[in-house]
């Protein structure tokens, strides 16, 4: 959801900054631009639409030559998707560009004191108030004009800001919004996301809430809030850049399916040590761990399905209260926390709003805040008591795939060193989830060699306009994410049930040819979801259900069509379940002709409320 890059170097700036854009296209945009600074002016250039119209129109960079340069993709709150609304924005005299990611809340208010001094606007975006704030506070010093602004300016922002009477420098500034700084030889960065400048450089700045930045070619200085000085360390990226490319894939989400069993090793192995779960720098104490009350669940997506998934699983082996949270409506709702309730935070980016917001909202009331999150230095994650890391690598697909097998991963390891503290777990139990645990990246690599019996399904069913996943317990926690994915990049129309729920209600929908897939991998639950299965067909649904191997012939004798995956420990099967849901809506999209990595309207990362 919108994108920044910056360049100051020798290079020319153009086309380095197309490629940086490139790189955010999966967190979703509709409109593109760049500002350079070229022969004495800024020289912008716009357009509505895929980032390869700006690159056509720009002749693929070399149409504006100079070293500094800011581009953005838009993702349009303030303002239709429009030439004139994408960014960047720029003041009335065409000297000071700015581009934008977040929304400033209380733009309408300075845009009318901008109109009574007689500043006109051409956009309709909140951004341009920005730029032409900071002319009008402008006297020569840049800096000094932006750390007005900031006084003045309310929200999310992070920006990037160049000036043409000062081209030997780019000024970043972030709040509430992700933004780091590249720093290279002669040449220095600044990104909304380390995607866009890895290739130039992996020793990256994390910018803190409130801090503004110079950079110029030589160096990058800080400062915080009031314009002082602050010394910052840079950190290293250690992933390579072919993580973040295709790799002779089709689609960034086929590949980042692909690369589920070595996500989960990552996240993994390195946390089980002689049969015991061993968290990293794990900052909760065993006395803390005995008074936990409650445990809440915050996140948004699918991240809000992992937790569905361990508020099974944790309640079982803990015998405590977990109670799972939209984020959006968790920030809002008062809800009952105090010292002694732990909040665990899911978040595949570590930079949604509504995740960050409900973190504060948790932090504030008391609560301890424990964060599973797959980016770096990300502002959930620094905002966290306690961050476990997913070790994913980057995830680039808009539908989210192994960050979701790997924040399930790590919320087990969680969940097995608070039984093994609270002693809630007997030592069978935990040996064996442990060393299923380790055996779950091999059964996943058997699951997705079987990828073809999906492939077959997918095209007897990608015509459908309408599907239904029905589970129990576990298998209906696994079902919304199933049906997620699905609706997500296939664009049907789809909906999870728990099994239960059908009779009062959406059964009235099942009608001949209805496709329902049926979720029974949960061995406890199995003869339920057989009795649901006949419910269904028995009223002319078409069954795909989903299993484990040793239910085959079973659920085969009554099923349309089935998959199987291979029998674990019931606390993971989800892990395993999931795969084959994923490979579905996969082939499903693939053969609707649907843009799989860059599904319509959607973002990857939802920075805005
Ligand atoms: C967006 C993404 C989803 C993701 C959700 C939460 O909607 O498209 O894939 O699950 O945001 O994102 P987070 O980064 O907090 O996990």
């Amino acid at each position: 959801m919108c994108g920044i890059v910056g360049y100051i170097g020798a290079q020319e700036a153009t086309p380095i900054l197309l490629d940086g854009l490139a790189r955010l296209e999966y967190r979703g945009y509709d409109s593109a631009g760049v500002a350079v600074y070229s022969d004495g002016a800024l020289k912008v250039a716009k357009a509505k639409g895929r980032l390869q119209v700006l690159s056509d129109m720009l002749q693929g960079g070399a149409a504006i030559h100079g070293q500094v340069g800011i581009g953005h993709t838009r993702w349009a709150t303030h303002g239709a998707p429009s030439d004139i609304n994408s960014h960047p924005q720029v003041s009335r005299s065409g000297k000071i560009a700015v581009v934008h990611n977040g929304i400033i809340e209380n733009y309408s208010a300075l845009k009318q004191f901008l109109i009574s001094q007689g500043v006109p606007f051409t956009s309709q975006t909140d951004t341009e108030v920005v730029a032409q704030l900071i002319e009008y506070f402008y006297d020569g010093d840049l800096l000094q004009a932006v750390g007005r602004v900031l006084h003045r300016i309310e929200g999310a922002y992070a920006l990037g800001i160049l000036c043409a009477d000062t081209p030997d420098q780019l000024i970043a500034v972030r709040r509430d919004s992700p933004l780091i700084l590249g720093v290279g030889e002669g040449e220095n960065f600044l990104a909304s996301d380390v995607t866009a400048i890895i290739k130039h450089t992996r020793e990256v700045i994390y910018m803190e809430d409130g801090e503004v930045a110079v950079l110029t070619r030589e160096g990058i200085q800080c400062y915080n809030h009031f314009l002082q000085p602050v010394e910052k360390e840079a950190a290293h990226v250690d992933w390579e850049i072919d993580a973040a490319e295709k790799g002779g894939y089709e689609h960034f989400m086929f590949k980042e399916i692909m690369e589920q069993p070595e996500a989960l090793r990552r996240a993994i192995f390195p946390r089980i040590k002689d049969g015991q779960v061993y968290l990293e720098d794990f900052g909760l104490s065993d006395d803390y761990i005995r008074d936990i009350r409650k445990i809440y669940i915050v996140a948004c997506g699918s991240s809000y399905h992992v937790g569905m998934v361990g508020k099974y699983n944790l309640e079982r082996i803990l015998r405590l209260p977990v109670e799972v949270a939209l984020a959006s409506e968790f920030r809002y709702r008062e809800p009952i926390v105090d010292g002694h309730t732990l909040v665990i935070m899911i978040s595949q980016s570590g930079e949604t709003l509504d995740t960050m917001a409900a973190l504060r909202e948790a932090k504030r009331l008391g609560g301890k805040i424990l964060s599973i999150v797959n980016v770096v230095g990300s502002s959930i994650a620094r905002e966290s008591d306690v961050v476990l890391y997913t070790w994913a690598g980057p995830e680039i697909a808009v539908a989210t795939t192994k960050a979701y097998s790997t924040q399930l991963a790590v919320l087990d390891l969680l969940g097995l060193h608070f039984a093994q503290r609270l002693g809630t777990m007997g030592k069978e139990a935990y040996d064996q989830i442990v060393q299923e645990m380790l055996l779950l990246p091999a059964k996943m690599e058997q699951v997705l060699e079987n990828r073809e019996d999906i492939q077959y399904y997918a095209s007897q069913y990608f015509n459908h306009d309408s599907v239904f996943y029905i589970g129990r317990n576990l298998d209906y926690a696994l079902g919304l994410e199933g049906s997620l994915k699905l609706k997500e990049i296939s664009y049907i129309h789809s909906e999870a049930y728990a099994s239960g729920e059908l009779k009062h209600g959406t059964i009235s929908l099942i009608e001949e040819g209805t496709l329902v897939v049926a979720l029974a991998t949960y061995s406890r639950l199995f003869e339920k979801a057989m009795s649901n299965v006949v419910e269904v067909k028995s009223r002319g649904a078409d069954v795909l259900a989903l299993t484990t191997e040793p239910h085959r012939k079973e659920m085969g004798k009554i099923a349309n069509g089935l998959i199987t995956i291979p029998e674990t420990h019931p606390m993971l099967l989800p892990s395993l379940g999931v795969v084959p849901l994923q490979l579905f809506a996969y082939y499903v999209a693939l053969m609707r002709g649907c843009d799989i990595d860059k599904p319509r309207n959607l973002a990857k990362s939802v920075t805005v409320e």
